[in-house]
């Protein structure tokens, strides 16, 4: 069984899994690899790195694309839960936390044999809890909420894993967003956009318009990466309550300071808008509370109608498409919401009413004034090339959910030029 065994669960230097969305796996290698300065190795839906505590909380600080930070305890064969129950039995839990304390298991599975994976997360947390009562005479409480240790759980065919979720809430919970918009990027999403992009906020990367920002949340990465600013030093981690952790009181506070004084003017400018009011003032609002309302020019205005701010620069979005953010504005014949979907359509633009004249339109736009721009649109939509009448320079395929996506990259070049067709 398991790499961890009783008295040796920590040692110095661990290996840490860091899950990512879909087709980001290479990029967050890239990310970690940079922030840690040390080899890591990508794997599919994540990201494995060595590192020790410190090195858990640099990362939980500074990484955009990492949905979490997990702290591996012990893996094995299994069967079934009670395979898992005693795998989790061989954990010193004793040194995570205390009884006075509360746990969570959640799990995730992949082709599992089991039947429950409620049963299974039960049968975990009451190893947890038999072995505190043993050891320190009292059991733990669970707190589905807000627990001081979450579990994570990984069960495949035949092998499982249990983790230590050092992050707690999902890293792209930023702590800046409360106004949502109707369909906000992810924040770990829209950094993978800028990373598959190479736009990495510096001023040879050149400036950022989001033309259809919603809530802002492409712009407010970027403005972030422009300001120096670490995407975790608006929130508190899971790590903060843990027992193995609290020694590290000192270097968590000099890494924090550490990561404030590398904040800096912006070395780019992001523009961003949107032809909705209502969005628009929920990314000002948005922005000041990310720390980057001085770094984002704001405008409520058409992206058909939406003039360069800069003669070169780079064009980063998720257009609207579906039923509830279908395109509004001029190119749509001047309805303010979108017409009813055709009969049978399926979710994307093929029924979106006035989907396919915005994006022709919004192609001849750019084509006429953003000549030197480069154009970066996620779409569910394999058409959309079609519809814009533009040959895509590259294609990355990324994960927006369950809804597997493109990143599609448009050379603007003067008239229809090179990029059209
Ligand atoms: C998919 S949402 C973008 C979400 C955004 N990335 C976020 O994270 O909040 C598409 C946005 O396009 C906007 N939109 C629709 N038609 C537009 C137009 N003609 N010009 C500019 N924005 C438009 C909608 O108001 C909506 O906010």
């Amino acid at each position: 069984m398991g790499s961890a065994r009783p008295g040796a669960l920590r040692p110095a230097l661990t290996r840490l899994f860091l899950p990512c969305t879909g087709g980001v796996e290479t990029l967050l290698a890239d990310e970690v690899r940079r922030i840690t300065g040390t080899p890591v190795e990508a794997t599919r839906g994540g990201v494995w790195a060595s590192g020790d505590e410190r090195t858990a909380m640099l990362l939980n600080l500074e990484s955009r694309l990492a949905t979490r930070v997990l702290w591996p305890l012990i893996d094995g064969p299994y069967r079934d839960e009670q395979d898992l129950y005693a795998m989790a039995r061989h954990v010193p839990w004793e040194r995570w936390m205390t009884p006075e304390q509360t746990l969570r298991v959640d799990v995730a599975a992949m082709r599992s044999p089991l039947h429950s994976l409620n049963f299974a997360a039960l049968r975990v947390k009451d190893a947890v809890c038999d072995t505190l009562r043993e050891v320190a005479g009292a059991r733990p409480s669970v707190d589905t909420r807000a627990p001081d240790l979450p579990i994570a759980l990984f069960v495949g065919p035949e092998h499982a894993t249990l983790y230590a979720d050092t992050s707690g809430e999902p890293l792209f919970k930023r702590g800046w967003r409360e106004d949502k918009g109707e369909a906000p990027l992810k924040e770990t999403l829209a950094a993978a956009m800028l990373a598959a992009a190479g736009w990495q906020g510096r001023a040879e990367d050149g400036p950022l318009l989001d033309p259809c920002c919603g809530a802002g949340t492409i712009a407010i990465e970027a403005a972030q990466m422009a300001c120096g600013i670490a995407p975790g030093s608006m929130r508190r981690f899971a790590f903060e309550r843990m027992l193995p952790f609290r020694p590290l009181a000192a270097a968590w506070r000099d890494l924090q300071r550490a990561a404030k004084a590398c904040v800096h003017a912006p070395a780019v400018p992001v523009f961003a808008s949107d032809v909705s009011f209502r969005m628009t003032d929920f990314a000002q609002r948005n922005a000041a509370r990310a720390g980057v309302q001085h770094a984002i020019e704001l405008k409520t205005v058409d992206a058909l109608q939406r003039l360069p701010p800069t003669a070169q620069g780079t064009l980063m979005l998720n257009p609207p498409y579906g039923e509830r953010i279908a395109p509004k504005g001029q190119g749509t014949g001047g309805q303010a919401t979108a017409p009813p979907r055709a009969a049978g359509a399926r979710e994307g633009f093929e029924g979106g009413g006035g989907s396919a004249e915005f994006f022709g339109a919004l192609a001849g736009h750019w084509k006429r004034h953003y000549a030197g721009w480069t154009a970066w649109l996620l779409s569910p939509d394999a058409k959309l090339p079609g519809l814009m009448r533009l040959k895509e320079s590259r294609r990355v395929p990324l994960w927006n959910g369950p809804i597997e996506c493109r990143l599609l990259r448009f050379e603007m070049t003067a008239g229809a030029g090179p990029g059209g067709r």
